[in-house]
């Protein structure tokens, strides 16, 4: 069984993805341990207590110091023993130490194609201002590996998505969500559920799926 912890911030839209495609059996011998919030007010904890998924709001506000909430938030999710920790929708820059106790175990979505439109300053709406700014004619979300960078960890999907004249930036994100983030974060966590995934010199290699 692998067993996610789902770190979370905002609306939870990629969860709902999650567990959906969780109890429709898409995504075999999975399941969600725990949501993990740094955001009390955030939708995704009331999705996941809808689901009967434990929940955990760990708030900066609640520490003294970003040493300090970043302790007490790596502790949380190590107490819930996680074989994948699955960054959906969460804007806490994850701390040196998670990373290090998870190689190769946490993933993200990012709401473009990386490399473009990514790194520090890069997330949410400020994704989707820039690519129309620039006039890209294609965007999308991708899916990596959470490396001590910024969006630099090894790529595990990409999906493309048109950008349509007239696009705003709002009109473009939810494209990208149900066209792309949606797709590709699920079906991420099935291949890693599978065996299906590994890491070389920097590479996600992919066992080819049977024909
Ligand atoms: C999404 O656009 C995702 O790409 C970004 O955070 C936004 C909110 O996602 N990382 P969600 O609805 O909270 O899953």
């Amino acid at each position: 069984m692998l067993k996610l912890a789902v770190l979370v911030s905002g609306g939870g839209t990629n969860l709902q993805a999650i567990m959906d495609q969780i109890a429709e059996g898409k995504i075999p011998n999975t399941e969600i341990a725990v949501v993990i919030s740094n955001n009390k007010n955030a939708y995704a904890l009331t999705r996941a207590e809808k689901a009967g998924i434990p929940s955990v709001c760990i708030s900066p506000k609640d520490y003294e110091s970003r040493e300090a909430f970043n302790d007490a938030f790596l502790s949380a999710v190590c107490s819930y023993e996680p074989d994948l920790v699955v960054l959906a929708g969460c804007l806490v820059v994850i701390p040196e130490k998670m990373v290090a106790a998870f190689p190769n175990r946490i993933i993200n979505i990012h709401p473009s194609l990386i490399p473009s439109f990514c790194g520090t300053g890069f997330y949410g709406l400020k994704v989707h201002e820039k690519a129309l700014e620039r006039g890209v004619k294609v965007t999308g979300a991708t899916v990596h590996f959470v490396d001590e960078g910024t969006d630099t960890g090894p790529i595990i999907l990409q999906k493309a998505v048109e950008i349509k004249q007239g696009d705003t930036p709002e009109v473009l994100q939810k494209r990208v969500m149900v066209e792309a983030e949606w797709q590709i974060l699920p079906e991420a966590i099935r291949l890693i559920a599978e065996g299906k995934i590994c890491v070389k010199d920097h590479r996600v290699i992919r066992q080819e799926e049977e024909r």
